[in-house]
């Protein structure tokens, strides 16, 4: 009776659905592929679209290779109408069905509404150390204020731009002689370890920040 009891209770943990992980982006992907390669063996995700707001995207043929089904709405022909191009994404998304949508280097600023739509759902990734330097050129900005370590953050998406609870933080130091590239290369390495680690954790539930280093 325990034996068999026992076995049902394996048959129910293997039986648990996977987490669909949609991943929105609008360059060359190398994050999207860190997270399409965590999502394998128990992880309790996967990933179900890759989409982006251009055909030419170099993200959507990385992801084309890895099999996975891959999408695009492109901005353009809605000229500056925001909400109708959402409209247009969001459509899209529901067919996909996400669980959680992963922005990851989307370049679309999303609306309030959209982003209510998707909210405690969608988790983003932000190349500096929020709050410090929201917004773009992040890594010029820590170059030019003397900063002696940069980074990113996975947070959870709320209407404000690059905010939200924060997920989870890597931390690099920045060397003598850094360029706004060479820091963002080696700020990019510590993306890739992040976001899959926070992805992990957050499909499981689990909504304690990672950090890296660890200084739990
Ligand atoms: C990353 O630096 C990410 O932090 C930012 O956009 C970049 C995307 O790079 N939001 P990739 O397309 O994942 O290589």
């Amino acid at each position: 009776m325990w034996a068999r009891a026992r076995a049902c209770g394996i048959r129910a943990r293997s039986a648990k659905v996977a987490k669909r992980v949609a991943i929105l982006l609008s360059g060359g992907g190398s994050n999207m592929v860190a997270l399409a390669r965590s999502m394998e063996g128990d992880h309790p995700a996967r990933p179900c679209l890759v989409m982006a707001n251009s055909r030419d995207v170099g993200g959507l043929r990385r992801a084309a290779e890895m099999g996975i089904e891959t999408d695009f709405v492109d901005h353009r022909p809605f000229k500056g109408d925001r909400a109708a191009f959402e409209d247009a994404l969001h459509a899209r998304l529901i067919q996909a069905s996400p669980d959680i949508i992963c922005l990851a280097g989307f370049m679309r600023v999303l609306t309030e509404g959209f982003v209510a739509r998707w909210q405690g759902r969608m988790i983003n990734i932000h190349p500096s150390l929020l709050p410090k330097y929201r917004g773009l050129n992040t890594h010029a900005r820590a170059l030019e204020a003397g900063d002696a370590e940069a980074g990113c953050t996975v947070h959870e998406v709320t209407p404000a731009l690059d905010d939200g609870p924060i997920l989870g933080q890597a931390r690099v130091p920045v060397l003598q002689g850094d360029t706004a590239d060479v820091l963002a290369a080696r700020v990019l390495v510590a993306e890739h370890a992040l976001y899959p680690a926070v992805l992990r954790r957050f499909a499981a539930g689990d909504r304690r920040p990672v950090w890296i280093p660890d200084t739990d």
